[in-house]
Parts: structure tokens; sequence; C-alpha cells
């Protein structure tokens, strides 16, 4: 028996809502397919078969690889909990179609395309609210903090708010009819755990304000379709500004979609990504443009892929 999972691209932060809020997007994203052969008694339940699409990057260890160890995860809980003893072997394939260390999700992408597809395999044991935990463990695996804001939109679509991780407690709030992202891709790789390394580990009270007044003011925008006011509230008072000079030509890049008429702008993620929200395709797509000429006007000269969601 064979099953294909997919999961997409994922933004996470939103600016304000550092590790606490997170969406997903419709294209591109992750395939992960897995076959059912025979019980192995010389590997472990999950072997990796192929990886297309990581220039090599990525470990084949099935322990190390994000998909292949949510997996392992999975059989274990559903052999705990649910009373299912799996005796066969899985073979994983697994094609990237995300950058690697891009801010698009690209581990927590991996890991749902393949607990979607284990959950599959195994006649769908679990709820996608189960499955959400073994993709967050999968962050740990992938850059060591298990960050939510990436794979629980993976997992569950639309926008995702992390009210508690400990226990986990997610609030889906499905996006307005109107809200359009713009994602611009730099060549670049910026690593997740370098991009919180230069994080400040306090704020003032001052910062941390001036934050959740903004993340609460998202929140409000995106239920009630008040576009003005998410585009007012995406201001990123903690990460955004330690990070932008990692990311070469980041004002430059936020500064022309805003230009090109972008309700708001910021880092996806931990970058090197950007994103941007539009309130029509047509802006969006104009953003985008905007986005793509700025990243090639600096210094560096950047190309970058571009997608409209
Ligand atoms: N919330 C995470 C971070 C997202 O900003 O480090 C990583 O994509």
């Amino acid at each position: 028996k064979t099953v294909t999972g997919f999961a997409s691209a994922t933004i996470g932060n939103v600016a304000c809502g550092f590790d606490v809020l997170g969406f997903a997007i419709t294209e591109p994203g992750d395939e992960v397919i897995l076959t059912q052969r025979e019980k192995r008694t010389d590997l472990l339940p999950v072997s990796i078969t192929s990886i297309t699409g990581d220039g090599g990057a990525l470990p084949r260890d099935p322990k190390k690889n994000t998909s292949s160890f949510v997996v392992l995860k999975f059989l274990e809980y559903i052999r705990t909990n649910k009373g299912i003893d799996f005796e066969g072997h899985i073979e994983l394939q697994l094609k990237k179609n995300l950058p690697l260390s891009s801010g698009m999700g690209s581990s927590a992408a991996s890991a749902a395309a393949a607990l979607v597809a284990a959950n599959e395999l195994m006649g769908n044991p679990c709820s996608k609210m189960e499955l959400v935990h073994f993709a967050i463990e999968g962050e740990r695996v992938a850059c060591g903090s298990a960050h939510a804001d990436n794979a629980a939109p993976a997992m569950l679509g639309n926008f995702v708010l992390i009210r508690s991780y400990n226990p986990i407690d997610l609030i889906t709030i499905p996006p307005p009819d109107n809200l359009f992202c713009t994602l611009a891709h730099p060549h670049i790789e910026l690593r997740t755990a370098y991009a919180r390394s230069v994080l400040p580990r306090t704020i003032s009270l001052k910062t941390a304000t001036e934050q959740w007044g903004n993340v609460g003011a998202l929140i409000s925008g995106l239920l009630t379709s008040d576009y003005e006011l998410i585009g007012r509230s995406l201001v990123d008072a903690i990460a955004e500004p330690k990070r932008a000079p990692l990311i070469p030509g980041f004002y430059s890049v936020k500064n022309a979609a805003l230009e090109a008429g972008a309700l708001g702008c910021s880092i996806a993620g931990s970058g090197p990504s950007i994103f941007a929200f539009s309130s029509s395709y047509e802006a969006a797509c104009e953003v985008g443009e905007a986005m793509k000429q700025a990243f090639s006007n600096i210094r560096e000269k950047l190309q970058s892929d571009i997608w409209v969601s």
C-alpha cells in the first residue's frame, strides 16, 4: 500500500506574533510518499528510501530526519494510546519542494506531510489536533526549538494562534476573504537556530506592551476583515529589528512592498523570506513585482522567487 501526504509552506510570527501566530499558504509545499512493506527486523520501522530537492543536505538517518522522526513518534503513540501495533516496515520518500532555511516552514511542511500520510496508512486513527503534537516535536529535531507557529498551520491550515504551549492550546482562525499574501524568497539561507540566537533574552515592559497591543489588534482585524487594522498591526518590535540586519536589503524590500500598496510587510518566520499582505490579488501581484525588483537592486543583487496566495 502506498499513500501520499502534502503540506504547504507556512509563515510564522506574522510580524508581532513571535512563536504564537502563523498561517498556511496554498503553495508551494512538500510531498511525502509512504509505502508499506514486510516487517524488517534489521531496521527501524521507518527507513528513508529517497529525498529529492534538498541538494543532499538533509539527514538520511530516520531518527534525525524530521519527516521520518515524526512517523516513528506517531507509531509509538498509536501503539501506546490506540492499541495499534504496526507489524510492517514503512519506506519513506520525501519530495522537498520548499527551500531549506528559508523562513517558509520547510521542516514543518515535511513533518506535516509525513504525518498526514502515516495517519492515512494506519486507517486515520488520529485527529489532526493529535498529529500537531508530533509535528511540533519534529521542529525540535530540525532546528533545536519546538516552536509551533509553522507546525500548527502546516497541519491545520488557516491562521493558528498558539494561546499556550504547555499544555498546547491552538486556536484556528480562517483568513478574511480578501486577504492575499505575497511571499518573496531571496536565494540565500538563514538557519532558524542562528536567527533565534540573535534575539533578546529579555524585553522591556514598554516593548511588551507595544507587541501585545499589536497581536490583539491583528487577531481582531483578521476576525472582522478589517484590512486597514491588519496592516496597522503588522508591526514587530522584538524580532524584526534584530533579524533585519541578517537579510540583505530587508528595509528596501519592505519599503518597496509598502510603496506598491501592501497593507503591511515583515519577515516570514525567521527569514530570509519576506511576506506582505494585500487586500486584492492584483495588488498582491504588483507587490511581488516590487519586492523582486527591490531584491535585485540591492548591492548583493539577490534573485528571488515570488508566490501569491
Ligand atoms: N517563530 C519562529 C521564529 C519561526 O521566529 O524563530 C521560524 O520559522
